[in-house]
């Protein structure tokens, strides 16, 4: 770990090399990975230990990239244009083709993203020339960090660069606004006062807990990935023409088609794998996947916690 104030241009290239960044924004600091590369948004939750893939935020430099990345409708292009850069993130429908990590943003078809203000994280993406995403740089379950001290202390050692950008000025999180639908959704209150957000778009904006496609946990949503094909877990053997989502060594040979989440059983490469593996199976012409055991360790929790998800929708 380095700790560098203005050290601009080693934390960009430390961020295309797949390495995690903490930086400041206006609102607090964000624990920062290439949103493009699985490896290194699968670092971030395991730096975290959250156990569940909640999705992450995607931070760009300007409105203009947030639009290529996202489809925007006239709502959110009018929140965009009066209220970025600042503490503002959007959740719009990703747009066909978008880079951003499927795992960044949790399997979900919606993007979170933001245009952060502060003139170091403006700096950082502009050096980068990647969108990054970031959560806030704490343990999971624990406060959200606002100085480089409480970076040091939460997450030490697990991260490769922390730039130091002062205290944080807004010091609580953005405001995020959902603009998947007919109406604006307000998905957690923040740094944006609702009275803004509500002048902006000329209307009251809904709040998620009215909205039930918009749960207030968006490990619920209703939007939230689900593969057709029906998932067996824990399969120690293969049944009928399963598909199979393997993991570890040492796999006897199926004649069927086989996708090894990690075959070195690495479960932080298993979690970089999972959503990608999971469309790339589920876009075949199979109705069964046969997911080998994945253990609970370490992010280990997270994968199998949505696979649980996976297999247990209603149909
Ligand atoms: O101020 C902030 O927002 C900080 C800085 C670093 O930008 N970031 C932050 O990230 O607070 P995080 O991961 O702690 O919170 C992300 C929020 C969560 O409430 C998550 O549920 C929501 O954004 N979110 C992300 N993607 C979403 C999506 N596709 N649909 C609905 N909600 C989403
Ligand atoms: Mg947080």
């Amino acid at each position: 770990m380095s700790v560098v104030t203005e050290d601009i241009l080693e934390a960009a290239a430390a961020l295309r090399a797949g390495k995690l960044v903490a930086f400041a924004t206006e609102t607090v600091y964000g624990l920062g990975a290439d949103a493009t590369n699985d490896a290194a948004v699968a670092r971030i939750f395991s730096a975290k230990g959250r156990p569940q893939f909640n999705p992450l935020i995607s931070h760009v430099g300007t409105p203009t990239e947030a639009m290529e990345l996202g489809v925007f409708d006239e709502k959110a292009t009018r929140l965009a244009e009066a209220l970025w850069p600042g503490p503002l993130t959007l959740v719009v429908p990703r747009r066909q083709g978008c880079a951003i990590s499927l795992l960044a943003s949790a399997g979900l078809d919606s993007l979170a993203i933001r245009v952060p203000a502060h003139t170091q994280a403006q700096s950082l993406l502009q050096a980068a020339g990647v969108p990054v995403a970031a959560p806030s740089a704490n343990p999971s379950g624990r406060l959200s960090p606002t100085a480089t001290a409480h970076v040091i202390k939460g997450l030490g050692d697990k991260v490769d660069v922390i730039l130091d950008g002062g205290n944080c000025e807004i010091g609580v999180e953005s405001t995020v606004v959902g603009c998947l639908g007919e109406e604006a959704v307000l998905l957690r209150a923040g740094g944006v006062a609702v009275s803004d957000i509500e002048a902006v778009i000329g209307q009251p904006i809904k709040q998620a807990a009215n909205c039930p496609e918009a749960l207030a946990s968006p490990g619920m949503l209703a939007s939230h990935y689900a593969p057709r094909a029906r998932l067996r877990l824990n399969a120690l053997h293969i049944e009928g023409d399963e598909a199979v989502l393997a993991f570890g060594p040492n796999l006897a040979a199926h004649r069927g088609r086989m996708l090894n989440l990690s075959p070195t059983g690495d479960v932080d490469e298993a979690a970089a794998n999972l959503f990608a593996m999971l469309h790339i199976l589920d876009d075949q012409d199979t109705s069964d996947i046969a997911v080998m055991p994945i253990p609970d360790s370490g992010l280990g929790l997270a994968i199998n916690d949505r696979l649980r998800r996976a297999a247990n929708r209603d149909d």
